[in-house]
This record gives structure tokens, sequence and C-alpha cells, in this order.
């Protein structure tokens, strides 16, 4: 892959809406310089991950008072129970309270849960408010805090209720990742990986090399991973928004992934890109069972991900994982097209393509030997 000196923000070009994606060290210090030119008055209503507020909301808090901003505060619990009816009404009544004006601006401080929610409470509160993502974790920084999707959860699913509401900036400051948990850096790198599966074997040979360092803390490795992954995500959304078709491929390893998450009630059992790396490998198994993909890729798939601590196996469950069930889940997610399953599989690292006719009985096979192979 091409490597990239520290530079201008990225631009997501979608005509009134496009907006710049900045990646570096050291932004949550310049945050209030970055974020003043986008605000009509000077205050902003920041919601923040309780545990992100803990560590660095007095620094955010200094530089935007520096910029002369004026900020309210929203803590979320950490968690991906947060992505619910109760605490959006809980967000959405506190923002009310404040009296907002159609320019009030909101602020999401934190990793994907709270950029999601935040977003979709924007999205909603007076038909519409702007508003800015400051992604805290890898995961939220190389994927949900980009393109406009926002959404809490359902009983009957993950983000089935959201709406495409795009942000005014991305400020991802690599320095935050820093006191992030080290399995929830791993996570993370479930979704980083996935750019060089979708089309990008050189970006998968590069985190073959790189991963590892960039996982124990080399920031420059990180910021090159980032910035690659964020530029790739802003290619494939300036060229379809509304995912009517490629952006679909953002998806490999999702619909799997989430029957996982579903399954284990989106607990600590799986993190979500832990999930997503699984559904990833069970992307990449599916496809060498329909003849598509050579097994070797495979299995270089499967190698990465154990030379980086992602899951290779399904967790053991104590009550054990039912087929049917994680089946039936396929159905719910978004993923299904005129009654047909849609499914993200591959040709290969970097040649993974949309397909609309898996045959339910490989799906059946697959999933009975992942559940027979599940490791405690
Ligand atoms: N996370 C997939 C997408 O943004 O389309």
């Amino acid at each position: 892959m091409n490597i990239v000196p520290a530079l201008s923000p990225v631009r997501l070009d979608l005509a009134e809406r496009s907006y710049d994606i900045h990646i570096g060290t050291d932004l949550l210090s310049q945050a209030g310089q970055l974020i003043a030119p986008l605000l009509k008055q000077k205050k902003l209503f920041v919601v923040a991950d309780s545990t992100v507020a803990e560590l660095h909301l007095e620094r955010l808090n200094a530089a935007l008072h520096a910029a002369g901003i004026a900020a309210e505060h929203y803590l979320v619990p950490s968690g991906e129970a947060s992505k619910s009816f109760a605490q959006l009404e809980r967000l959405c009544e506190a923002v009310l309270a404040t009296a907002p004006e159609r320019s009030t601006t909101l602020l999401a401080f934190g990793g994907g849960v709270v950029g999601d929610l935040t977003g979709f409470a924007a999205a909603i509160l007076l038909r519409g408010l702007p508003f800015i993502q400051m992604p805290t974790t890898l995961l939220s920084q190389v994927d949900s805090s980009v393109g406009g999707k926002t959404a809490i959860n359902s009983r009957h699913g993950k983000n089935l209720l959201g709406a495409f509401h795009q942000p005014k900036l991305v400020l991802a400051d690599i320095d935050l990742l820093a006191t992030l948990p080290a399995r929830e850096l791993v996570s993370g790198y479930g979704e980083v990986m996935k750019y060089g599966l979708i089309d990008d074997a050189p970006f998968f040979a590069w985190l073959e090399q790189n991963g590892p360092a960039l996982l124990e803390g080399e920031a420059e490795a990180r910021r090159q991973a980032v910035h690659h992954a964020v530029c790739a995500k802003a290619r494939i959304v300036a060229a379809d928004e509304r995912e009517s078709g490629q952006r679909a491929l953002l998806n490999l390893g999702h619909t799997f992934g989430h029957a996982l998450e579903a399954e284990t009630f989106y607990s600590d059992l799986l993190l979500h890109g832990e999930a997503v790396a699984l559904g990833c490998l069970m992307a990449f198994d599916l496809s060498v069972r329909l003849g598509l993909c050579p097994e070797a890729d495979f299995e270089r798939l499967r190698r990465h991900c154990a030379a980086v601590g992602l899951k290779v196996a399904l967790p053991k469950l104590e009550a054990g994982w039912d087929e049917q069930r994680l089946f039936d889940h396929f159905a719910h997610d978004k993923k299904v097209a005129d009654g047909r399953l849609v499914f993200i599989i591959a040709r290969g690292i970097g040649q993974s393509f949309i397909s609309r006719d898996v045959p339910e009985a490989s799906l059946r096979a697959l999933l009975a030997d992942w559940v027979k192979g599940a490791q405690s």
C-alpha cells in the first residue's frame, strides 16, 4: 500500500453534505479551533461515553473553552445496551430541555455506540440537527464515524432503527487509542482488516507485516492504517451513500457477525469487531465450500486473525449455540432483498462480491460446523 505522510484531512465528497475527516495526533487539543468555524453560535451539546469522559472530557472542555465554545454535557453509559429506545428518549429530552435551534450542534465523543446514538438523535431532533463525530476507538475511527449510518438496536436485531445522517466533521485523534483496552483495540482491528479483504490485497499484506506493531502501540502504524481505511470508506460511500450497490461490500462479515452478537445478547462474550472478524472467517469458509475461493486464502486469513489475537472459533456458550436461531437472524438482518438473503462472499483475499444466491443448504452446513467447533 502507499505510505501517506501526515497531511490534510480526507474529504468525503457528497455535494452539499461533504465533510472533512481529520486523522492525526493531538487533535483533542485542537478540537476547539477545528470545530469553531462550523458553529453559528459558539455552543455545543457534547454527548460523551462515560468512560471516555473520565479520561478525556476535561481536556476536550479546555480546548472548546479556549476557542470560546460553551458546552452542555450528557453522559452515556459505556456499552451496546445504550443503543436503546430508552437512552435515545433520555438524550433527545435532554437536548430539547436546552431549547435548541436548528443550528444547535451535537458532538459525539466516544466509540460507535455514542456515535450511532448521537447521530440518530441529531437526525430526528427538530427534523435534523448538525452533528460532529469525535471517535475514540479504533472501530469507530475506521468505520462507524464515517458515512452517516446512525442507529439504535431493536429487540429484533442490531441497528434496525436509524437514519442516514452525515456528520459535519470527523476528528479521529490517534492519541486517544492509547487508553483503549487491548481487547477493544483488537476488536477494532477486525474492521480494519475488513478493508483488505474487500478489495485491497496489498493492504492485507501490509497488515500482516504491521498489524502486531499497530496493536502494540506503534503510533505511525496506527495512523497509516486508520488513514488507509478511512480513504477506502470515503471512496465507497461517495459512490453509493445510501447503499443501493457497492456500499454493501462494507458489510463483509456483518450478516454472520450480527447473528453472533444477537445470540450473545450484545454482551462482552463477543465485541462487535470480534464478531465481524468471525463473520469474515465464516464468509471465507463459505466461499471455499462454494468452490469460489482457494482454501489457502481462508487459511491465511485464519492465521492472521490468530496472530493478532482475534477469535478464530465461536466462543462456548453455556446453553450452546442454536443453529436454527442463528439462521433466523439472517432473515431479520437488513441485507435481505426481494426476500432473498444477501451475503458478501469472496473469490480470494481482496476479491469480495455481493451474492444473492447462496444455497440455504450450504449456509446450514456451515453453521453446523462452526457451532460444532465452538471453543471455550
Ligand atoms: N459499516 C458499514 C457502512 O458504513 O456501510
